[in-house]
C-alpha cells in the first residue's frame, strides 16, 4: 500500500463538537468501518455508536491509544480531543496535560507506527493581545495570555517539529469559533455564538457572555469539516506551512450576530453580562487573513453570517418542531 493512502482513521475527541461532525463526513468518505472514533468518558450519541466503531481512550494515557492503534491498524489520527479555553483557565493543569502530554502521546504512536498522516487543531487562541487584531497574518507574534493558547502555539510548534525532525506528516488549523447545530461546544470562548441560537428557537431571549461589541472570527461547521478534510488531502510538496495555517470564513460582534438572528425572529431578546469570558475574547483577534491557507490548499469558505444565520435556525426550528432540543 502507498504510504500516501488514509487507510484506517482513528479521531479521538469523537463525541465532542467538532469530532463528532468530522466522524460522519469521514465515514461517508473511507467508509463506515474504516473510522474508528474515540471518547473518553462521555456516552456516544446513538448516531456515533451505531454507524462504525467506537473505543474508549485517554490520550494522556499513551497505552490506552496504542492498544486501539494495534487493534485496528490504524494509520492516520485526527487527534481532536482537546481542553478549550475557559475550562483552560479553570484547569489550566488539565488543560497542558490533555492538550500538550496527550497530543505528545498521539505524535510518539505516528512516528513509531509510521503512519501516513496527523491532524492537530490549532485555535485563534494561539493570539493574543499583541497580535496585530484585524486581518492578523499566518505569520505574526504569537504571545498568547491563555494556557489554551499556550498549549496551541506549543502544539503547532511541536507538529512543525515532528514534521521536520521525525517526517511524520502533521497538519493542523488554527480554528475560528465553531458553530453548528449537532454537538454542543463545551468550555469555549466562542461557544455563545452556538447557545444564542438555541435559546432563540426555545426561549426568544438569550443572555450573552460576552460584550455587544465583542468581534471574533467565526465559522460554519461544514467550512470547518470541509477545509479539515481538504487540507489533509492536499498535496504534501505544496504545503510549505504544516501545523499553523490560519482559516477564517466571517467575523461579527455578538451584536451583529443578535441582529441578524432577529431577522427572522423579530421578538428575539438578548441583554449582555460580560463574565470572565471577556477578557479571552478580548485578547484574541477579530479578524483573520487566510491567504496562505487559500494559497498553498485551495481553502475557500461557502457560508457566510446570513447564509449561516438562516440555515442555523432552519435545522434547530426544525428540531425543536420535533421534539429534539
Ligand atoms: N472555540 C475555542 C474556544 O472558544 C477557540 O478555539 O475556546
Amino acid at each position: 500500500m502507498a504510504k500516501n493512502e488514509m487507510k484506517k482513521i482513528l479521531i479521538t475527541g469523537a463525541v465532542g463538537q467538532i469530532g463528532s461532525e468530522l466522524t460522519t463526513a469521514l465515514r461517508k468518505k473511507h467508509g463506515n468501518d474504516n473510522v474508528v472514533a474515540c471518547g473518553r468518558k462521555t456516552k456516544p450519541s446513538d448516531k456515533l455508536f451505531n454507524s462504525g466503531p467506537f473505543e474508549y481512550v485517554d490520550i494522556t494515557d499513551k497505552d490506552s491509544v496504542e492498544k486501539v492503534v494495534k487493534k485496528y491498524d490504524i494509520d492516520t489520527v485526527y487527534n481532536m480531543a482537546a481542553i478549550l479555553s475557559a475550562v483552560g483557565e479553570e484547569k489550566p493543569l488539565v488543560c497542558w496535560n490533555v492538550n500538550i502530554n496527550g497530543m505528545y502521546n498521539i505524535l510518539e504512536i505516528a512516528h513509531e507506527y509510521d503512519m501516513v498522516r496527523i491532524f492537530v487543531p490549532s485555535s485563534i487562541a494561539a493570539f493574543g493581545p499583541e497580535t496585530p487584531r484585524n486581518n492578523t497574518p499566518n505569520e505574526t507574534i504569537l504571545k498568547p495570555k491563555t494556557m489554551y493558547g499556550v498549549t496551541k502555539v506549543a502544539g503547532e510548534l511541536l507538529g512543525d517539529y515532528y514534521f521536520k525532525r521525525f517526517g511524520v506528516d502533521v497538519r493542523g488549523i488554527r480554528y475560528p469559533g465553531i458553530i453548528s447545530n449537532e454537538t454542543f461546544p463545551g468550555g469555549g470562548t466562542t461557544d455563545y455564538a452556538v447557545e444564542i441560537f438555541y435559546e432563540a428557537i426555545k426561549n426568544k431571549k438569550y443572555t450573552c457572555f460576552l460584550k455587544k461589541d465583542t468581534t471574533l472570527p467565526m465559522m460554519y461547521m461544514p467550512d470547518c469539516i470541509k477545509g479539515t478534510v481538504d487540507l489533509m488531502q492536499a498535496d504534501i510538496k505544496k504545503l510549505k506551512h504544516h501545523c499553523d495555517f490560519n482559516m477564517a470564513s466571517m467575523s461579527f460582534s455578538a451584536g451583529e450576530l443578535a441582529a441578524e438572528i432577529k431577522k427572522h425572529i423579530p421578538e428575539f431578546k438578548v441583554d449582555y453580562k460580560p463574565d470572565f469570558r471577556q477578557a479571552i475574547a478580548d485578547s484574541w483577534p477579530e479578524s483573520i487573513d487566510d491567504s496562505v491557507a487559500r494559497k498553498e490548499w485551495g481553502w475557500k469558505p461557502s457560508y457566510d453570517l446570513s447564509s449561516m444565520t438562516r440555515d442555523m435556525l432552519e435545522v434547530l426550528g426544525k428540531k425543536y418542531k420535533e421534539g429534539k432540543l
